[in-house]
């Protein structure tokens, strides 16, 4: 049985997804663990609860991010994954731990990447007036929130919304497109090569798949 590592921040709704997926055989794979750069993170419950193996490291407790990115891989290493997956992971990661990782570690983006890479992705969206937003999955480079995307989803934004009624829509999307990709990823089907992603043998667009 393969296995996945995933990294969290906060709610941990994308790992449940992600989780769920794997017991109702939508992923090929098991949840080998969940690290979290937070004690308090939501998540590190759900992953207790799921019987998985569930971790804090504080990166209070290490001199400079390279420090603690070596000790998040030395230990994420210890379950051999075949991918890692972040969901919610709120740290820019070293060149070193992008790096080890490169080809097998996704991410999940609240935005129609290129547009609104960073933090507060649903308060752009409505502060610009836009009609329309989305959740890109992409494979993790060097790159903050730059990485070829693979799967995107649009969610329309309506007159009177408020941010929280869009992160519940986009959170709605991602549970659905994340467990898919990872599929991908796991079966086999993606690769990660000369900075663009590959499906199937086939190069992705830069909006990632699209089903007519
Ligand atoms: C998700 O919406 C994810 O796209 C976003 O954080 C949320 C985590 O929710 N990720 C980023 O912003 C990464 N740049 P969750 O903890 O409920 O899965």
């Amino acid at each position: 049985m393969k296995k996945l590592v995933v990294l969290i921040s906060g709610e941990g709704s994308n790992l449940q997804a992600v989780i769920d997926a794997c017991r109702q055989g939508r992923i090929p794979a098991r949840v080998a663990a969940v690290f979290s750069n937070r004690a308090d993170a939501f998540g590190l419950t759900r992953a207790a609860r799921a019987d998985v193996p569930a971790h804090a490291l504080s990166p209070g407790d290490y001199p400079d991010r390279a420090a603690f990115d070596r000790a998040l891989s030395h230990a994420i290493d210890r379950y051999q994954p075949d991918a890692v997956i972040l969901a919610g992971y709120m740290r820019i990661l070293s060149p070193e731990f992008v790096g080890r990782y490169a080809g097998r570690m996704l991410n999940i983006h609240p935005s129609l990447l290129p547009l609104y890479p960073g933090l507060h992705t649903h308060r752009q969206a409505l502060a610009n007036g836009d009609d329309v937003h989305g959740t890109s999955v992409h494979f993790v480079t060097e790159q903050l929130d730059g990485g070829p995307v693979i799967l995107q989803a649009k969610v329309p934004i309506f007159a009177d919304d408020a941010e929280a009624d869009l992160i519940a829509r986009i959170k709605t999307q991602e549970h659905d497109i994340y467990p898919l990709v990872i599929g991908w990823l796991l079966d086999g089907r993606l690769a990660l090569n000369d900075n663009a992603a590959w499906l199937d043998g086939g190069l992705l667009p830069p909006a990632g798949y699209a089903a007519e």
